[in-house]
């Protein structure tokens, strides 16, 4: 999803000399490939959007893959952009790395300040291992070879190219699914987890990869400002929250689900909210642009034509 979403922002940009990679075409936690890569290609810029991703069940059930995974991947990336010049990279992160009781909203500023959620500690210690390598990089050889690797940690994000699963999806790919299956099948109400109170963030990916292309185009001078080579991390986040009552009453709107909507209140609520402080982003000088509303209508009819496209 934000790979891809990176891609058409670049596109955008009329930026035509872009080097992709599936995963069957590039392992990246195999290093000699990687390495190989970066020899043939030399990319100038890399974003690293690749990532060994999944909910609770997932990183509960399989621990050791997400931590080696997603360390090899930003290991070996890293390693092999310094290795053959790049000077340009932007690393994606994620606001697991914050800690479990982080001060709501969450700032830049609150990384290593306290224990991290378990369910996806490995994870997120892979991600906070990710910025670090970069920071190291740019400390070692900012000046002598001109490194500039920066950070992102988005929001939790939904748009186009997202995954739909019925099982393992977050919440808004999972509430698309099921109020257009509920609306196909003329279901007369859809029953939400808990209460419908707590508030989340959200940011469509469009809006996410242009501020990814905002972040790695400034120039230095400002980031530096902004920054510190030791917390060097940028939050993205979209500045404003709703409750799981509201997300849901939208996407029944958006997707024309006319039933009832009702709350589950016998099954857990989670964090009574999460939110990131995005202030730093602010002051860089970029602001979302694009509304819940609106996103979620695209992130729809993205759902509509992958249905229309299965066999
Ligand atoms: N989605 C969100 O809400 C969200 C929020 C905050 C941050 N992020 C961050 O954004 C990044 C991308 O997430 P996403 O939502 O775009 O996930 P995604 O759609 O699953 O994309 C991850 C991509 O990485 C590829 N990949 C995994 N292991 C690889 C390997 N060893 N070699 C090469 N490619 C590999 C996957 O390929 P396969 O699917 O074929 O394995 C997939 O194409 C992650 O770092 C994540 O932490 C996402």
């Amino acid at each position: 999803m934000v790979g891809s979403a990176i891609v058409r922002a670049l596109q955008t940009q009329s930026e035509t000399n872009i080097v992709t990679r599936t995963h069957a075409e590039l392992d990246l936690t195999n290093q000699a490939a990687v390495q190989q890569f970066f020899a043939q290609e030399k990319p100038t810029q890399v974003y690293l959007a690749a990532a060994k991703v999944g909910g609770i069940h997932a990183n509960n059930t399989y621990p050791a893959d997400f931590i080696y995974q997603n360390l090899m991947i930003q290991v070996n990336v890293v390693d092999a952009a310094f290795r053959n010049g790049v000077q340009k990279l932007l690393f994606l992160g994620s606001s697991c790395i914050y800690p479990r009781m982080a001060i709501q909203p969450m700032r830049e500023d609150a990384l290593l300040s306290g224990v991290l959620e378990p369910t996806n500690e490995p994870y997120a210690i892979a991600k906070i291992a990710g910025i670090k390598l970069c920071e190291s990089y740019n400390r070692q050889y900012g000046h002598s070879h001109g490194v500039d690797y920066r950070s992102v940690m988005p929001t939790n994000l939904y748009g186009p190219g997202d995954n739909y699963h019925p099982e393992n999806s977050h919440v808004i790919p999972a509430l698309i699914r099921r109020f257009h299956e509920a609306k196909v099948s003329q279901a007369p109400s859809v029953a939400i987890w808990g209460t419908g109170t707590p508030r989340r963030e959200f940011l469509c990916v469009d809006d996410m990869a242009a501020a990814c292309l905002h972040v790695m185009q400034l120039p230095k001078s400002i980031f530096d400002e902004h920054t510190q080579p030791m917390q060097s991390h940028i939050n993205l986040g979209s500045g404003s929250d709703v409750t799981i009552s509201e997300l849901a009453h939208h996407i029944a709107r958006t997707v024309g689900f006319t039933g009832r909507i009702t709350f589950d209140v016998s099954m857990p609520d989670g964090a009574l909210r999460k939110w990131m402080d995005s202030s730093r982003l602010d002051a860089l000088g970029w602001k979302p642009h694009i509304a819940l509303q609106q996103g979620l209508a695209t992130a729809y009819q993205d759902f509509v034509s992958r249905q229309e496209q299965k066999p």
